[in-house]
């Protein structure tokens, strides 16, 4: 089905210039970037956003990470958009993602790996919603 799911480059992907090729990686399997813009985050957008993972012990370390310089923030859209940008993206670890992934060929860390994207409909949802209007995502 055709699916919208969020994702983020990272500062890690800013710092090294790195959109291109990544947005190409995106165009590449299927994904069309219908929304996107380059934003630094605030503290409290970034803790509000990795809410979930309050309780973790890498949570300060991962908002710090998170609005150390900009990221750009993207919905793509496509055929099951969600798994299939978890699939291009490659684990979370960028030592046990596939060959051929973002994060393998990219990633710094398990931190600093590149790019986020939601890990369900339902979160890709509350996700879009958290960071754009309607009207600036164009299908
Ligand atoms: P992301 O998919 O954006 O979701 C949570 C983020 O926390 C993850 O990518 C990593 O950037 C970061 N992170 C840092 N340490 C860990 C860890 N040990 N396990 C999972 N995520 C981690």
């Amino acid at each position: 089905a055709l699916e919208r799911t969020l994702s983020i480059l990272k500062p890690d992907a800013t710092r090294r210039d790195l959109t291109g090729k990544i947005n190409a990686r995106f165009e590449e399997a299927g994904l069309r970037i219908v929304g996107q813009k380059r934003v630094w985050l605030s503290k409290a957008q970034a803790e509000k956003f990795y809410e979930v993972h309050k309780a973790r012990p890498f949570f300060n370390d991962l908002v710090g990470f998170m609005i150390s310089g900009p990221v750009v923030l993207q919905v793509l859209e496509g055929d099951n958009a969600v798994a299939r940008n978890r699939e291009i993206m490659g684990a979370t670890d960028p030592s046990k993602a596939e060959p051929g992934t973002i994060r393998r060929d990219f990633a710094e860390s398990i931190e600093a790996n590149s790019v986020h994207g939601s890990d369900s409909l339902e979160n890709a949802a509350i996700e879009i919603g958290y960071f754009f209007a309607g009207t600036e995502i164009v299908a």
